[in-house]
């Protein structure tokens, strides 16, 4: 009895020390499935329908993985350990707005991307609606973010203000508690039509950037899958599909 414990608290310790598996496309083909992670909470690309996983990106990956014969196994978690588990080989792949940055390039490697798109300001009336109208102004973006970088580029801004999520950022605006939210164009345009009675307007978009799914650094062959099925979704029409299904547009890259 005693050795059986000792044994499986052995093994619970190498668990927790070891990092798990990293997967290459070998594995993960002949698993039958893909783990992918998001966030749930960056409507209309990545959000919760009760308990139900859902958006533009979650059909993305789902057709994605259909392509290549798979299916997903989805896990959420916050949006600023996404890169962190990736490199801690805590799932395969994670697909959650994030943009294709340099700093990022240096600890994971993208797919190609699956939209375009760029970081808005967003306001209240009178609030401010162009980047050089931001000093003195008090900026909520979510932790993590292009938004936040490019927020803590304004010169001259009273302070910027950083949230878990993107939808406390919109909180924090609605409520009067920053002056101005930097987000993603197509989530500030969703936020507007879905908060009429706020009055919120959107401003300049202050940058442009390319979305794209995260893999482990080095996992060559799951990217050039994934970049195969993406590009076989643009070619049949599927992704321009799953794009108009949310936003009644194109919003893919041309
Ligand atoms: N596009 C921005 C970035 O690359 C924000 C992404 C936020 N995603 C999310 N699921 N909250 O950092």
């Amino acid at each position: 009895m005693r050795v059986i414990h000792s044994l499986a608290v052995a093994f619970g310790l190498a668990c927790a020390v070891l990092p798990a598996q990293a997967r290459d496309w070998a594995t993960i083909k002949q698993s039958g499935s893909i783990v992918v992670a998001s966030e749930g909470a960056y409507a209309p690309f990545n959000y919760f329908q009760g308990s139900t996983l859902t958006g533009y990106e979650i059909d993305v990956m789902n057709a994605m993985a259909a392509k290549l014969g798979l299916k997903v196994e989805w896990r959420a978690l916050g949006f600023d350990a996404l890169i962190a588990s990736i490199r801690q080989d805590r799932f395969d792949a994670a697909i959650a707005s994030h943009g294709i940055t340099e700093e990022r390039q240096k600890s994971v490697d993208f797919t190609n991307p699956h939209y375009c798109s760029g970081g808005q300001i967003v306001t209240k009336a009178g609030g401010p609606t162009k980047g050089s109208e931001l000093a003195n102004k008090v900026i909520g973006v979510q932790l993590a973010t292009t938004y936040a970088d490019a927020a803590k580029k304004v010169t001259g801004a009273k302070e910027v203000k950083t949230f878990p999520k993107d939808t406390d950022a919109q909180q924090a605006l609605i409520s009067g508690r920053v002056d101005a939210w930097v987000t993603d164009r197509f989530v500030a345009k969703s936020a507007v039509e879905k908060n009429a009675s706020a009055g919120l307007k959107t401003g300049e978009l202050l940058f442009v950037e390319r979305i794209a799914t995260v893999v482990r650094k080095g996992n060559n062959e799951l990217r050039d899958q994934l970049n195969k099925a993406l590009a076989e979704l643009k070619a049949d029409g599927t992704l321009k599909k799953i794009s108009e299904k949310y936003f009644k547009e194109d919003i893919t890259c041309q």
